[in-house]
Order: C-alpha cells, then structure tokens, then sequence
C-alpha cells in the first residue's frame, strides 16, 4: 500500500519510478513542492511521464544529471539542489548494481548493517528481522552504501564519520499471537503496556513519580508555570487528556494544541512552560516542525513517544517513552493509553510540587496501579461489542459525545470508529450538541455517550434526554452498577470504577473495540484502513 500525495493509488503511480533511459530507479518518502514547474520544465526537454507523482520529477532530474556527469554521487546531490519539500530516498542506478545512494531532508532514513548487507528504511520496524545494528540518518545526509561498506557525508560533499548504534534487545518484530488481527491484539495488549509503562516510574512512598528522561531536577519541574501538549490525531487527544490532567491535579495553565495548527500561527514561545511532543511514531512531520520550531526559541519540549530513537525522540533529547511496545495497526490504541498514561504522571510530578498532598498522590498512584487490572476485568467481559457494532454499521451518521475527561474519549471514539469503519461520525462536547449539531438527529440516529460516574454524569444525563427526545438511539459507556443510565438507554457498555481523572484508561477500551468490530461487519481491513499510513511523514 502506499500513502499518496499526488495521483491515485495506482501500479503507474506507486514506487519506484524511472527515468526514462532506465538507469536511475528512485524510492521516495516525502513531498516534492515545486514538482509542478519541474515538471513543466522537463516536459519541455522532451521527458516523458508514466506517472501523476511529484516524485518521478526526481528520477528523470538524476537521470538526467547522470547523463551529463557518469558521477551518481553528483547526479543526485545536484538534482536534490533543486528540490523543495521534504524527503528520504534511496536511489539505484543501472551501471552501479553494487551500491545504493540514500539521502534525507525532513523524512526518516535509516541504514540497517547486517552482516556483508546494508539495508536502508524509513521505520526500525523493517529492520529489526535483518539486523540490530543501525545508521540513523540526519538531514541533510547522504550516503553511499554497499553490502560491506557505507560512506556518509553532508551535502556540501563534506565526509561524516557512520555512527553505529545498536537497536534494544526488547524491541522486538511484533506478531500476532493468535490473534486475527495487529489491531485486536493491540486493544488487548493494553493491560501489559500500561504495565510496562508504569515499571519503575511510581514512587507510592512519596505520592510522586520518577521521570528521569525528562532530565529536570525538581526545581525545574516547580517552576513549570504552563504545560502546552502538541499532538496529531489520537496523540491530540492523549494531549488533550494530559493538559485537563494537569489543570486538575497540579493546579497549573495548561492547554492541548494540535501540531498543523500550531505551525499555522504566529508562535509566542513561553521558556517557563514545559511542551510535550505527544507522538507514537515519533516521525509525524507537522509535529517534529513545531518541535523543531520551539526548540530554536529555546523552549523547553519533551517528546511523550512510544518507537524508541525516532525522530522526535531524537530531536528532543529528553522525554519520556510510554514504552508500549511495537504497534502494527495503523489505528493507535495502546500507545494512546500509554500516552495518557504517561501524561498523567506528569502531571503527578507537577502536582506534588505544589499543592497536591501526598495522601491525594498516593490515592491517584494506588488508582492507576490498578488500571492494568481492571482493563483486564472489562476485556475479559467486554460486553455486546459485536452486536452494537453491526447497529452502527447500518447508520448514516453516528454520534460521540461525552463531557469533562470524557470529552477528548468521544472525539478519539469518532476518529477511531470513522478510521475503522469508513461510517461518518463525529466526537462532541455532550453540551456543545444543542448549539448546531443536535440538528442531524433523527429516529434511531446512534448516540455513543461516554458517561462513566463523575462529576459531569447528571449533565451528561440531560444531554442523553435531549438526544432521546428526538428519536436518537442511545449507546452508553458506563460505570458497573450504574442502574440509573443502564435503566435509560438503549444499550449498555460496562466498565470498571476508577477515580475521575483515570477514566478516559478505561472507557477508551470499549470504543477501541467497537471500532475493531465496525471495521469487521463493513469488511474493512482493521490494520490497514483505506487512505492512511501508520506514519504521517508529510507535512
Ligand atoms: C490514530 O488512530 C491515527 N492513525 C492518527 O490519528 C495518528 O494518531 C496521528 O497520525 C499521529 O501519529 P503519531 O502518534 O505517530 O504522531
């Protein structure tokens, strides 16, 4: 599969392209921005296009450039010279079948070393059956490699020394361990990778928690005075989470931004506030130029990222990894835990430099100590998934809507179930439905409503009525023994009791599922849904 940015998803169009002496053959992760008038321009030399990709621009420009040099070093350095956008690519040329040239602005590159082979990827993940021995590539970087041999150097021709490094013996190829699907598995991974997430990071004792990656002595953690969490899609609303976490519990201003509209605006560095980077991949594009951003303004920023050494960790040079483990399914559920996970016991550090007591942080730490368990209890007894799901497969539209830390549950329930099941649906404010979208209920439109038993229950209860008034067929993600809204609504999904700020932990996991099962009944390919890739590398 391939992940377009220009022309359709077809044979023509997916990679490698040519030129058209058949000399050059190009591998392209990124974005070519002045494709079209270097298009133009070659059309008027006389090239000839099999493709609508910006990408085979670059073929024929090398090829081109190699026609008049026989130097395949020079031949792609110069063609690069003329290139804006983003990229990673990995060239051959047809007189030289014992080497590959790669090179990187702004897309992951990485060089396995294997033994009397080199391999060259954009994600470990590729990698890791082949060898553990790795070159990360930087921007900028291009290099010549061999099965015994690779040459780095800068663009400017300068040689670099190849730093070696060696990949973690537990990162492991993920496999499917009876499961039909990466997805499924993934959903059911939850209660080892919050596990794994916690390992060595509570400090009941104190009612704190040890973060060491983030590399700040607890002067620094108390003199954080704002914490701005950035993120796209699911890490928007694990962000989304952290930042009402935060507010709640430490006491402190803080707000969740999403990466592409960050970089849209005019940028107000704050040197007092800590920024989490929240990234699975860690190699989203609109997240690592805003990271990149800040840090040049010297801001302080912490990638929350599960793929250990990616970019983003990279870049950062301090954070926190939610150590998930390898997710396949390009639709994120555990490290979206982990991340919310993680983001919580920031906000415990924060907290307990300030007013939170250590009777209420050893509460919380005693709380998520338990969340594996529980996630394990409702996994164990998930309740009428399948059959709910096929409901919402006959729908038009679906709706989400939850309040309060439930809000940021329903638009991650939306942007899962629409990923899932290509059904339109959309995440709402509970309270926020009357004042426009209310208008799209009709008899049996399907209402998933996150309502565990908090503080905003009795308002969410009204939004329920409201929705039912007008013929809406209600879902409700709820606490076990909550008789009042099982009693109320059409179908009911049960969870474990936890303390408010831990919810989103557990009400996620049905909305994961329902998903799951959505992709399932519309036959759907659940880990690999239509038009998306795992990682958004183009900006
Ligand atoms: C989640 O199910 C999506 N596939 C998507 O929203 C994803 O979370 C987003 O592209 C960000 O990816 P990242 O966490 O790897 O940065």
């Amino acid at each position: 599969t391939r992940w377009a940015t220009h022309g359709k998803v077809t044979e023509e169009n997916a990679h490698p392209h040519l030129d058209n002496q058949n000399s050059v053959t190009l591998v392209h992760n990124g974005i070519i921005e002045n494709s079209e008038s270097l298009r133009n321009e070659l059309l008027s030399q006389g090239v000839v296009f099999l493709s609508e990709t910006d990408t085979e621009v670059l073929s024929h420009l090398i090829g081109l450039n190699y026609s008049l040099t026989h130097d395949p070093l020079k031949a792609v350095t110069q063609s690069l010279l003329k290139i804006h956008g983003t990229f990673g690519i990995v060239v051959m040329f047809k007189e030289h079948p014992d080497m590959l040239i790669a090179a990187r602005f702004g897309s992951p590159l990485i060089i396995g070393v294997g033994e009397s082979e080199a391999l060259i990827a954009s994600d470990l993940q590729a990698l890791v059956s082949h060898t553990k021995r790795v070159i990360y590539m930087e921007d900028l970087n291009i290099a010549v490699v061999k099965a015994n041999e690779v040459e780095l150097a800068r663009f400017d021709g300068a040689k670099l020394p190849t730093k070696l490094e060696f990949i973690e013996s537990n990162y492991v190829q993920a496999e499917l361990k009876g499961f039909p699907h990466f997805l499924l598995k993934e959903i059911h991974d939850q209660p080892k990778s919050i596990d794994a997430c916690l390992a060595g990071r509570l400090n009941l004792g104190e009612g704190t928690t040890k973060l060491g990656g983030a590399n700040m002595n607890n002067y620094q953690w108390n003199n954080t005075k704002q914490v701005v969490t950035i993120g796209a899609g699911t890490g928007y609303h694990a962000g989304m989470i952290t930042a009402m976490v935060v507010e709640q519990i430490a006491g402190i201003p803080a707000r969740a931004e999403l990466a592409v509209d960050l970089n849209s605006r005019r940028l107000i560095p704050d040197r007092h506030a800590a920024y989490l980077a929240f990234s699975q991949s860690g190699e989203t594009a609109d997240l690592i130029s805003i990271v990149k951003e800040l840090t040049i303004k010297g801001c302080n920023v912490f990638g929350i990222v599960n793929v250990i050494s990616s970019s983003l960790a990279r870049l950062c040079k301090k954070g926190i990894y939610v150590h998930a483990g390898t997710e396949v399914a390009v639709a994120s559920t555990k490290a979206y835990t982990a991340m919310i996970t993680t983001g919580i016991m920031i906000a415990l550090k924060l907290g307990r430099g300030r007013h939170l007591s250590i009777y209420e942080g050893k509460n919380i730490i005693t709380e998520l100590r338990k969340i594996p368990e529980k996630m394990e209890e409702y996994l164990k007894s998930p309740g009428d998934i399948s059959e709910i799901a096929e409901v919402l497969s006959k729908a038009n539209y679906i709706f989400f809507i939850g309040r309060g830390f439930s809000y940021p549950v329903a638009l991650e329930g939306a942007l899962k179930f629409k990923e899932e099941s290509y059904i339109p649906c959309d995440g709402y404010h509970a309270g926020e439905m009357k004042h426009g979208s209310i208008a799209l209920i009709e008899k049996d439109t399907p209402v998933v409503v996150i309502i565990p038993s908090d503080q905003e229950k009795s308002k969410t209860l009204i939004s329920i009525a409201e929705a039912q008034a007008r013929g809406a067929k209600i879902i409700a993600i709820h606490t076990k023994g909550d008789k009042e809204v099982e009693k109320l609504v059409d179908y009911s999904i049960v969870i474990p009791e936890t303390i408010e700020i831990l919810t989103p932990l557990l009400t996620s996991l049905p909305v994961q599922l329902l998903s799951y099962y959505g992709a399932c009944v519309v036959n759907a390919d659940p880990d690999k849904p239509r038009n998306l890739a795992k990682s958004v590398t183009v900006a």
